[in-house]
């Protein structure tokens, strides 16, 4: 089956790149990607490239390439269902906030919307295409909703999750590790499957095309999430240690790095992970194991949260205990707030948490972040409901400008590796600020021989 027309039921930091790469490498393809939000939309279509909804180095260029020629945004759900043989469905599966699994399992009413809004309109044959991260056996449910319609239209789904990494997406969607495809074993299921992997083919060399069943598919992302949090853990855990005993380390992670069974990536000892995945794959991945009764395997995989919730207020803990055991009424500027770098998505930035801990003790946060505006910095501490929007507006002071935010300041927190923040002109920075004058470097990126050659109370991760 030669496919013309893909419809990707959301537009958000998976389904825009994902799309825009598919329309940029299969011309003879027609994209639409569709959203229920309204402004979203209308950002992608910003006759302004610069203005799309999403961050990512490379985008912009390539969005303007494809929109308009076989690449397109549009709120017209029933419509792009209809025309397209193959639906991607990249909706957002958050931890659930109610009801039973609250706090850990995926909820999936997104999900469950899509597939009978895809039941309700399709008047076709269709080959649905999981994109969101999914708990495992998942796509049985949405087969059930798709073929209990009643309108003799055939469904084939398949499970194609997504492993970019924001801030790389471009990179990663244009060479990617592997494609991971997963389907019926049926002569219909494997069909749907080739489609599939006659789409990628045009830019990804058939070797790096793995295809499974439908349920080792979906487990898959879950356990790539969870490995790949796993190693952020053990060495942040391992960097507590080389605090205490003189160890550094960055020198850690290099020795153990070089044997090439570990390998060098991964390995950043920081102020802890953050991202709108790696937490809620693995809780639900808890979640999933205590539904099976497998309580070990569940508690193994919790320890790895644990772990990161630890380091966050542990960064916290120390900036308070080095300020004298006070910051109270101190301004504290954060360099940073995005998760990681290169990126405008804050979702479970490690910033929030740390932010929010030194409120609790009466600092004021002073934010400076390439990417991030005041609305969302004040929107996450607000989602957290630890005290009142009036409050939290008052205990954030907002900045353009990194040389003001740290003017006048007690310290300097670093939250996020940004690279303008390494060629900053560091003796103007201590020159303005409060003395004794602190750094501490949540992403391990200073120079400390040079900091504390300026005269800065310098205070890295795990040395
Ligand atoms: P997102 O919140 O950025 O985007 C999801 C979009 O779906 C939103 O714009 C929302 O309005 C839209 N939407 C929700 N329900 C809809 C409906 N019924 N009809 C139309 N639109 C609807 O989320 P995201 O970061 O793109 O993540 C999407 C999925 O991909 C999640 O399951 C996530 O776990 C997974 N994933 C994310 C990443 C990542 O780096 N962000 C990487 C791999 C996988
Ligand atoms: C992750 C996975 O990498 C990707 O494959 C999946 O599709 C989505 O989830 P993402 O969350 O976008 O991607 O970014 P990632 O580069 O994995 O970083 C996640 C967090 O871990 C960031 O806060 C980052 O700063 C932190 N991190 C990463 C470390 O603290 N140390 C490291 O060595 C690597």
């Amino acid at each position: 089956m030669k496919i013309t027309k893909i419809c990707c039921i959301g537009a958000g930091y998976v389904g825009g790149p994902t799309m825009a790469i598919i329309a940029q490498k299969c011309p003879q393809i027609q994209v639409t990607v569709v959203d229920l939000n309204e402004e979203r939309i209308a950002a992608w279509n910003d006759a302004d490239v610069n203005n799309i909804p999403i961050y990512e180095p490379g985008l912009s260029e390539i969005v303007k390439e494809a929109r308009g020629r076989n690449l397109f945004f549009s709120t017209a759900v029933d419509q792009a269902i209809d025309e397209a043989e193959m639906i991607f469905i990249s909706v957002n599966t958050p931890t659930k906030t109610y009801g039973k699994g609250k706090g850990m399992a995926a909820d999936l009413k997104y999900i469950e919307l899509c597939a009978r809004q895809i039941a309700r309109v399709s008047k076709s044959n269709k080959i649905v295409v999981e994109k969101s991260t999914l708990p495992v056996r998942t796509a049985e449910a949405i087969k059930s909703i798709l073929d209990n319609t009643g309108n003799g239209v055939k469904f084939q789904i398949l499970s194609n999750p997504e492993f970019l990494a924001e801030g790389t997406a471009v990179q990663d969607l244009l060479h990617p590790d592997r494609i991971l495809i997963g389907g019926d074993t049926t002569a219909e299921g494997q069909k749907a499957i080739q489609a599939l992997v006659d789409v990628y083919a045009n830019w990804v060399a058939v070797d790096k095309i793995l295809t499974t069943n439908v349920w080792s598919s979906e487990l898959s992302k879950l356990t790539a999430n969870a490995f790949l949090a796993q190693r952020i853990s053990s060495i942040n855990a391992m960097s507590e240690l080389c605090e205490k005993t003189g160890a550094d380390v960055n020198e850690v992670a290099r020795a153990i790095g070089m044997d090439s069974r570990i390998g060098p990536k991964f390995l950043k000892a920081s102020v802890g992970f953050g991202g709108s995945c790696f937490q809620k794959d693995i809780l639900n991945l808890v979640y999933i194991a205590k539904s099976y009764g497998l309580q070990e395997v569940a508690d193994y995989w919790e320890q790895v949260i644990i772990m990161n919730d630890h380091q966050k207020r542990r960064f916290s803990d120390t900036i308070v205990k080095t300020l004298y055991n006070t910051v109270s009424d101190k301004k504290i500027a954060f360099l940073g707030w995005a998760f990681k770098k290169d990126t405008n998505d804050t979702r479970e930035s490690a910033a929030i948490y740390v932010a929010d801990d030194l409120i609790n003790e009466n600092a004021k946060i002073a934010v400076y972040d390439p990417k991030v505006s005041r609305k969302k910095v004040l929107a996450d501490l607000d989602y957290l409901q630890t005290r009142t929007a009036d409050e939290n507006a008052k205990s954030i002071l907002s900045f353009e400008n990194p040389y003001e935010a740290c003017s006048n300041a007690h310290a300097v927190a670093i939250l996020t590796e940004w690279d303008e923040f390494v060629a900053y002109d560091w003796q103007k920075i201590y020159d303005a600020m409060q003395k004794p004058a602190f750094v501490f470097d949540g992403r391990n990126i200073l120079d400390k021989a040079v900091l504390e050659k300026i005269g800065f109370v310098y205070q890295a991760i795990g040395s």
